[in-house]
């Protein structure tokens, strides 16, 4: 017999019971000769007591025991003795006095600690996940996984539904990412995809007339990663015939309140919200806004307009809008404090940010001098300002640049400010999505959601079609989308309208959907469904900013890496050639990061620096507090656009590029910030990370004369999560920098 119990269930009710356990050791004390253990199983822990006056054999035994070795031990459970009881713990009034121990498995020092409050850093705890998940969180949060695939399996089957698998090798599906491709060995040349979703074989199991489809599907996509984003991940995937949207809401509306109610005890009142698509833009500035909290986004466009501020009154002019948000009680904002707001707007594409602090009387503000009294008493009542509060604008000629800004700024205040209700679950669904948008790039229009999607006004959809509205939508959670769905076109002649104005000709539809335009020759029925990312519900319901990685066994990191088992890895040149394949090698690399660029200029020029490791960081203050460096000392390295052309400069973290010097500097007429999608295409990393090493990538680098009053400066060095920290001449000179003024 290997236990008798586990280690998560002996109380009182078994004392002096002889009872044998097995597990792994989580701690060892020694007390007064006595020594005390930990185990720990998946169940949870247990105190074994090991007392040389009881036994002086296995106390020797226990004597050597290490963390993580694999023991059996038997004993009898005792209570443990007045106010030694730990309530924390289950098992926490009793004890097992041992008189046997076996040692199963020793086990070497383990790189990480199993301790939930011990934070491992990413790369080792993913290299030695099998150690990661012994941790007691993860385990739980595995155990709500498994519940939760059960509570589906058995509502979907109380429902009528039929879970039906749909191939992994498969062709190329439309949802917008890029395939995982799997080379063919009988078919030289050709590659299956491993399916974004199971998109077009549900609407198949419709036309085949299985009337409701569902499966735990696994997906693959090949995106750039973000905390709620795997390569690899997993959905409730739902098709349905013979219904409207409100029948397919209802269905999901049903299985949640199942979930809630099963995993959570939380009651979810139903229907849930329903909201607009251009409400919740308008309003909140994004199509997954979190509704835990207000602080909305007020369109104060037709007041500021009449104004003497000709920023605001050129972009309104070219047909773009003037938002703000009211941060109540916010006044005591310092202006470093406003810097770091207006700096994360630009993050977010925006141009500046304007305020103006209200005290009850009059503003104060950066732009009150272009407002007129009525203007201002106008802004007041339509922010509703009270004493004490602080009014943020953006304004830009792209309405989107607007919302999302501001957007951001929303939720990065609604955080600092403590505004967000963590214990509060607030469902919405987004409804009435625009059918297409414009994508500037390709000079054309893509759909919206994906091509199959049925416009709401089939008579009209193509006269406006920007106008038009789809039969989509999403289903929010907390300002994360849990899913989304739609009624799809099932009529040829209306799919083959819907293409046209994709742009999709007869032949490119031909090839890549084929097989399911054809299948609708032969009678498919209306049908529509929905998918909801399994990871993310399982993520939100483990608590507030548990990352998708924490609910799956065995995920991947940012790169699309498998620590642990080293996937993706090289194969055989005798593989390669069985499947046809000869790669270009230098082509095949991946372009090389940032990073191993910066390293290897600084190695070649025998130049002295230390990497920083650390949690992600956005922005100066985050960095230089996990570098424990002075916000000085920290490198803002900007793109800018000079006269047109990009250049670099570099400020320190504890002042603001100053425009007016820049350009008396550089002797042009016009600085402004490169967006963050240029920036990222030139320099390959996103805001917050680039280094100031834009000679790397093509930019002359220009450095604000105080970077070089400090010895030593620190920078991200192209990633959130990895710094460098070197002289601060070394930098000027190893890229080439030129120092002059340009902060203020
Ligand atoms: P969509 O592409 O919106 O729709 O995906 C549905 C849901 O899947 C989750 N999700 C992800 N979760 C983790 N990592 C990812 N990389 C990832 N990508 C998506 C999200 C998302 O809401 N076939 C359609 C559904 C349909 O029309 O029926 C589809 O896949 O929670
Ligand atoms: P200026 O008069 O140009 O110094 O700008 C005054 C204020 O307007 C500063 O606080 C800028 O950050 C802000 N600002 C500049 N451009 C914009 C914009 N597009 N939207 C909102 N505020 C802006």
């Amino acid at each position: 017999m290997m236990r008798s119990n586990t280690c998560g269930e002996l109380s009182e009710n078994e004392k002096g019971k002889k009872v044998a356990l097995s597990g792994w050791v989580n701690s060892r004390r020694d007390h007064g000769g006595v020594v005390f253990i930990d185990l720990r199983d998946r169940y949870g822990f247990t105190q074994v007591v090991f007392d040389p006056s009881h036994s002086k054999k296995v106390h020797e035994a226990a004597d050597k025991l290490r963390r993580e070795d694999v023991v059996f031990v038997s004993g009898m459970v005792r209570s443990r003795p007045e106010g030694m009881e730990n309530p924390k713990m289950k098992t926490g009034r009793i004890e097992i006095l041992a008189d046997n121990i076996e040692i199963l498995n020793r086990a070497e020092t383990p790189p990480i600690e199993i301790d939930d409050r011990v934070e491992v850093n990413e790369d080792i705890a993913l290299t030695y996940r099998y150690l990661e998940l012994r941790k007691p969180k993860l385990q739980r949060n595995l155990a709500l996984r498994h519940m939760v695939c059960k509570i589906v399996r058995d509502y979907f089957d109380a429902h009528g539904f039929l879970e039906i698998e749909t191939p992994i090798l498969a062709k190329s599906t439309p949802e917008g990412a890029r395939d995982y491709l799997v080379p063919s060995r009988v078919n030289p040349g050709k590659f299956y995809a491993l399916p974004q979703s199971p998109q077009l074989f549900k609407q198949l199991c419709m036309v085949a007339g299985l009337d409701r489809y569902f499966q735990i599907a696994k997906c693959f996509r090949d995106e750039d990663l973000r905390a709620d984003r795997q390569p690899e991940f997993t959905q409730i995937d739902v098709e349905m015939s013979f219904i409207e949207q409100e029948d397919i809401q209802q269905i999901i509306e049903g299985l949640i309140k199942e979930i809630w109610k099963k995993a959570k005890n939380a009651d979810v009142k139903l229907p849930l919200r329903r909201m607009p698509y251009d409400e919740a833009i308008g309003r909140y500035g994004s199509d997954k806004p979190d509704l835990r909290f207000g602080l909305e986004l007020v369109d104060v466009t037709e007041i500021v307009k009449v104004s003497e501020f000709k920023v605001f009154t050129d972009n309104i002019k070219k047909g773009g809008v003037v938002k703000a948000i009211n941060a109540r009680g916010c006044a005591s904002f310092s202006r470093k404090d406003i810097d770091e707001l207006t700096s994360f707007v630009q993050i977010h594409g925006a141009k500046g940010l304007a305020w103006a602090k209200y005290d009850g009387v009059k503003m104060e503000s950066s732009v009150v001098k272009y407002f007129s009294e009525g203007i201002q008493k106008e802004i007041i009542r339509k922010l509703d300002a009270k004493k004490g509060d602080l009014l943020m604008f953006v304004s830009d000629q792209n309405i989107s640049v607007v919302n999302s800004s501001l957007g951001n700024l929303r939720l990065n205040l609604g955080k600092k400010l403590g505004l967000i209700d963590e214990s509060k679950y607030e469902f919405l669904w987004v409804v009435d999505f625009p059918l297409v948008e414009y994508d500037n790039d390709a000079g054309r229009y893509t759909a919206m959601h994906h091509p199959f999607t049925s416009p709401k006004d089939i008579e009209n959809f193509d006269k406006e079609p920007l106008k038009a509205k789809a039969k989509a939508y999403d289903i929010v959670l907390n300002g994360t989308e849990l899913g989304g769905g739609s009624i799809r076109i099932h009529q040829r002649e209306v799919q083959e309208r819907l293409f046209g104005l994709l742009g999709i000709g007869k032949e490119e539809a031909e090839e890549k959907f084929g097989f399911l335009l054809g299948a609708f020759k032969y009678g498919a029925p209306p049908h529509g469904g929905i998918a909801l990312g399994l990871d993310r519900m399982i993520a939100l319901l483990s608590g507030a900013d548990v990352p998708i990685r924490d609910v799956i066994a065995f995920p991947k990191n940012k790169q699309a890496q498998s620590l642990m088992d080293g996937a993706p890895s090289g194969v055989s040149a005798e593989q390669l050639r069985e499947l046809h394949i000869k790669p270009d090698i230098v082509e095949a690399q991946p372009k090389e990061h940032l990073f191993g660029k910066i390293r290897e200029s600084l190695d070649r020029e025998k130049i002295v620096y230390e990497v920083l490791e650390h949690k992600a960081v956005f922005t100066s203050e985050e960095a230089a507090k996990v570098r424990g460096t002075q916000l000085r000392q920290g490198c803002k390295a900007l793109v800018c656009k000079a006269d047109g052309s990009l250049v670099q400069v570099v400020v320190p973290g504890d002042r603001e590029i100053d425009a007016g010097k820049v350009k008396k500097e550089l002797k042009v007429k016009d600085v402004n910030l490169a967006n963050a999608d240029d920036v990222k295409r030139i320099s390959g990393c996103s805001i917050g990370a680039v280094p100031p090493f834009g000679n790397l990538f093509g930019l002359k680098v220009y450095f604000d004369k105080k970077v070089q009053e400090n010895d030593e400066v620190a920078f991200n060095a192209g990633l959130h999560t990895k710094s460098i920290k070197m002289k601060a001449k070394d930098l000027i000179k190893v890229t080439g920098g030129v120092v002059k003024d340009f902060s203020k």
